[in-house]
């Protein structure tokens, strides 16, 4: 059942480029525009949003993190993003024209089952980007779009989370077709991209070889660092919490900016820090400043392992290991930039001879507070 794969999680590593396609699949009507018939919000509910409040936990939660850039920067409106175990707790403002989106693979964690009630005890709207159909998640809210990963069996989650950050895309870009935002001509050149995902996605597949021996050369490290900037910021949050989970490693993923700002303090001789490096072509500025940062890590004699667009020279003379990834709009960037994280995380887990599907005190759907 694991198709030959040692592990659940090398099978749904390897299934990501079919997720990322199956979630995309029927997307785009006659006429170019989007349809989300599952959306079951009118238009004119979804021009009436004010805000949108992103509520989800663990990697569930760093897609939404990375929606909030999609969101606002496509659909114009002001979006937060919030862990579902705090969202419940302080007092959030809603109202009708609050939109919560929920991410959660199962549906069924209990935490954000518990914001979904709440928010629609203050009436407010709730569209859910799950996975399992017919979950208790999904039932509840008052529109569902589902990601289609298929079955997820490794307790990390790997293709669940590119298809969530696939669903989020598709929802930014809805929105800002049905608010009528000046970018008509723009949306479908996006969904073009988007398209293209599943065989960039498989370009870096294809390319990991190198990563997977790079972590079997750290598997007698305590600690690894992971940086990024924009949306490279989730990505590095997401590869630091698969490192946790499979490694029992301590792993902190930071802002890249707030280097100085204290982090910076833990960079020791040797120690291995994952630099996540934005476009330079789309992103110039944050771009040349990551390469600043890891110009200054580097100096302190941190070992940088240093995740590029292809063609970025720029990094080469300060990146110990270098790990290419193909080139694509920068929002879309954390769908090829994951990938190698989660392999890295996978290997150096198996290298110590961990269990890799089932980590230790951890289970697949978080059903207790
Ligand atoms: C990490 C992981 C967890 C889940 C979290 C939310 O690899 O799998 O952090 O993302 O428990 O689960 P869902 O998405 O089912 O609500």
């Amino acid at each position: 059942e694991k198709g030959g794969y040692d592990y659940f999680m090398l099978k749904e590593i390897a299934e990501q480029p079919q997720a990322v396609a199956d979630t995309l699949l029927g997307r785009v009507g006659p006429d170019g525009l989007l349809v989300l018939d599952e959306m079951r919000l009118s238009d004119q509910e979804l021009r009436d949003i004010t805000k949108i409040i992103v509520v989800a936990c663990g990697t569930s939660y760093h897609a939404g993190l990375i929606a909030k850039y999609a969101i606002e920067h496509w659909a114009g409106v002001p979006c937060e993003v919030e862990l579902a175990s705090e969202f419940r707790y302080r007092d959030p403002i809603l109202n009708r024209d609050t939109l919560i989106l929920v991410i959660s693979q199962s549906g069924e964690t209990m935490d954000t089952l518990m914001a979904v009630r709440h928010a629609r005890d203050q009436r407010s709207r709730v569209l859910a980007v799950c996975n399992v159909n017919g979950s208790t998640i999904s039932r509840e809210s008052d529109a569902v779009l589902y990601t289609h990963a298929g079955p997820e069996i490794a307790v990390a989650s790997t293709k669940a989370f590119l298809t969530q950050l696939v669903a989020c895309y598709l929802v930014a870009l809805y929105l800002a077709q049905v608010r009528g935002m000046k970018f008509g001509d723009e949306i479908s050149q996006i969904m073009a991209r988007l398209s293209e995902m599943p065989s960039k996605v498989s370009e870096v597949l294809g390319t990991v070889e190198p990563v997977r021996a790079l972590a079997r050369s750290l598997a007698a490290e305590r600690c690894v660092l992971f940086l990024g900037r924009h949306v490279g910021f989730p990505v590095a949050l997401e590869g630091a919490l698969k490192l946790k989970e499979l490694a029992y490693m301590h792993a902190e993923g930071f802002a890249a900016g707030e280097l100085k700002h204290g982090p910076i303090a833990l960079i020791d001789k040797g120690l291995p820090v994952v630099v996540v490096v934005p476009s330079p072509v789309g992103q110039r500025v944050i771009h040349d400043k990551i390469v600043s940062n890891i110009q200054e890590i580097r100096a302190r004699g941190a070992r940088t392992i240093v995740i590029a667009e292809e063609g970025d020279t720029a990094v080469e003379p300060y990146a110990d290991t270098l790990i290419r990834i193909p080139a694509v709009p920068t929002l879309l960037q954390p769908l090829v930039a994951t990938v190698p994280l989660q392999v890295f995380a996978c290997e150096l887990a198996a290298a110590k001879g961990h269990d890799v599907d089932q980590p230790r005190n951890l289970a697949k759907s978080v059903t207790v507070e």
